[in-house]
């Protein structure tokens, strides 16, 4: 997969250089290139920002840098193998919620430029303009405003890189994901252990020193629907129903949770107010 990331910090991109995504990118799995926008500012002082149409605080990134900057990205993948239609990653509050859906859909993709951008955002028209010839995603990592789109593109790399193959060692770790798609793909990953088999007083739960592998699965769930009813009880509300077995139902009926008339689960305050 190629990345290129247009920044004005290109330095601020430097964790790309370590750990997973790193690695993936000596070992050859990941051609991941950051450009600095200024390059592309050809005035006295590199300006890559201009005062907002319509009055407002804050400034807003001037269309021209960016469009240099993309074009020669863009110039530079043409021939290659990479020349497939790329998805441009625009990280922006006002975006879609970044998932691990998204996170797989992007990984699929062989090439993705990210746009990360400082002040009030990049001129509208950047965007519109180059949405007729890539596939844009403007993407949010979360409700909280951050200074810049450069620790989204972190995030976003990070999520994408681990799911490439052969990229984490284990091809099975991203199975039990919380958010990985699959049989447990509506709850949150419960707590896991290692050696040794008592710290300071505190043992490991025994079934997991059992070897039983079906009872140590169910522990599994048990300890997944606890920690999601606890930490995201929206997710509990979304669970298709026809996932959980008897056992499920009578944990999340021990929690508090009942089987409304559509089916769905609520907590039992809520079922009683509705
Ligand atoms: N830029 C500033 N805040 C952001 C957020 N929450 N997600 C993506 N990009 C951003």
């Amino acid at each position: 997969m190629r990345i290129d990331v247009v920044t004005i910090f290109p330095e601020y991109l430097e964790p790309l250089n370590v750990s997973l995504v790193g690695k993936a990118r000596q070992r050859g799995q990941l051609d991941v290139r950051v450009h600095d926008l200024r390059d592309w500012a050809h005035d006295k002082h590199n300006t890559v920002d201009d005062t907002p149409y319509g009055g407002g605080p804050g400034m807003v990134m001037k269309p021209e840098p960016w469009g240099e900057a993309l074009d020669a990205v863009l110039e530079s993948g043409e021939g290659g193998e990479s020349d497939a239609r790329p998805v441009l990653v625009v990280p922006t509050p006002s975006g879609v919620p970044f998932t691990q859906e998204l996170a797989v859909e992007l990984s699929e993709r062989p090439w993705l430029i990210f746009t990360p951008a400082r002040y009030e955002g990049i001129d509208r028209r950047v965007i519109d303009a180059y949405g007729e010839r890539l596939d844009v995603r403007e993407v949010s990592i979360g409700d909280y405003v951050l200074a810049g789109g450069e620790a989204p593109v972190l995030v976003i790399v990070e999520a994408v890189a681990r799911l490439l193959p052969g990229v984490l060692g284990n091809a099975e770790s991203h199975r039990d994901d919380s958010f990985a798609p699959g049989a447990m793909a509506d709850l949150l990953e419960g707590p896991v252990y290692t050696k040794p088999p008592v710290w300071r007083d505190r043992e490991v739960p025994e079934v997991l020193l059992s070897g039983h592998h079906g009872k140590v699965a169910r522990w599994r769930r048990d300890e997944a629907f606890r920690r999601t009813t606890a930490n995201r009880p929206d997710l509990i509300e979304r669970c298709d129903p026809a996932t959980l077995d008897k056992h499920d139902r009578k944990l999340l009926a021990e929690l508090g949770w009942v089987e409304r008339a559509d089916g769905r689960f609520g907590r039992v305050a809520q079922a009683v107010e509705e």
